[in-house]
């Protein structure tokens, strides 16, 4: 690994778990979370405390960071904008300070502005890639677009790397039992994109992998959606039509393609998502039948 010495905030978390099963055979690395568990390496702090991240990044070469309210349900807005934004600051802020090398953050797709927004917000043309507009309203969403500007801010002082990954909708076992309705629902609030929690961590891995940085937002995503019927034809249903085709040969490839271009993650960062839903589905019914 490019880094010896690895810091991940958010570590405890669901993502956090496969993105340190991941990179603890090839690093020294801390996890900081705020939770009390019993972890290897783990340091318990909170992300808005800019003194304790001082204290723990001193020595180590890169940040990779999850830790953050993940969508608009689970805390007030205040919390999440708080957490969300105050603590990559702090979290950015800290890493310069103590000579961190690269820091890889954990944004969203909900940048787009596509999820919780009112329901003629579609996409402005397909298939979406990183230069799509975003227009987030809700505060999850827009959180995420401030910690992306906070990203480009560090990125360019030129100090340390800053890298931004944008998975989608990533789907952990406990979601496994809806994974069909969710594809078959036309107003699914993912526009049907996925990616499973291993991927992300590979996408992770690659960007404290690769060797040039500069900055740059990625979209995390399966090549397909979860959708058993053509995307465009569900999209259709859903908006009343449909927005230009940027490259018309996406779809024609594979009609259940994904509305994301996770291309540049491709070229970049040499990205590429490996479970499909379908692997996940086969999982499930094998472990049910053995249950
Ligand atoms: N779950 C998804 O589908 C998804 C999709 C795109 C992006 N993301 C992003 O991925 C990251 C991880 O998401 P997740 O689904 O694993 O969320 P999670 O809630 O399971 O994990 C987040 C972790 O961060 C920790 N944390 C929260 N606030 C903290 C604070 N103030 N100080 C220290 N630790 C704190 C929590 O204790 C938790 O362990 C988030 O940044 C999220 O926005 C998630």
């Amino acid at each position: 690994m490019r880094f010896q010495k690895v810091v991940l905030t958010g570590g405890c978390g669901r993502l956090g778990r496969y993105v340190a099963q991941r990179l603890r055979p090839h690093c020294d690395l801390t996890l900081l979370d705020r939770v009390p568990a019993e972890e290897p390496g783990l340091v318990r702090a909170d992300i808005t405390d800019y003194e304790a991240l001082k204290r723990i990044f001193a020595g180590q070469e890169a940040v990779v960071h999850l830790a953050a309210i993940p969508n608009p349900r689970t805390a007030p807005a205040d919390v999440t904008f708080r957490i969300n934004v105050q603590g990559s600051w702090a979290v950015l802020q800290a890493a310069e300070d103590c000579g961190v090398r690269r820091v890889v953050v954990a944004s969203s797709d909900a940048v787009l502005g596509l999820h919780y927004n009112p329901p003629g917000w579609g996409p402005r043309y397909l298939p979406i890639d990183e230069d799509h507009p975003q227009r987030p309203i809700d505060f999850y969403s827009l959180s995420k677009e401030c910690t992306e500007a906070i990203c480009r801010s560090y990125a360019a002082r030129g100090r340390l790397q800053v890298l931004a990954l944008r998975p989608t909708h990533i789907v952990f076992p406990p979601e496994l039992p809806e994974i069909e309705a969710r594809g078959a629902d036309v107003q699914n609030y993912h526009l049907w994109t996925y990616i499973a929690p291993e991927d992300v961590a590979e996408g992770f891995a690659c960007a404290l992998q690769v060797a040039e940085a500069p900055y740059a937002p990625y979209f995390l995503t399966a090549a397909d959606g979860l959708n058993t019927r053509p995307t465009l034809e569900l999209l259709r249903e859903r908006y009343g039509g449909l927005p230009p085709l940027r490259d018309p040969g996406w779809f024609a490839a594979n009609p259940c393609a994904a509305i994301l271009d996770a291309r540049r993650a491709r070229d970049r960062l040499g990205f590429a998502a490996r479970v499909s839903w379908h692997d996940m589905v086969a999982a499930r019914d094998a472990a049910r039948t053995d249950a």
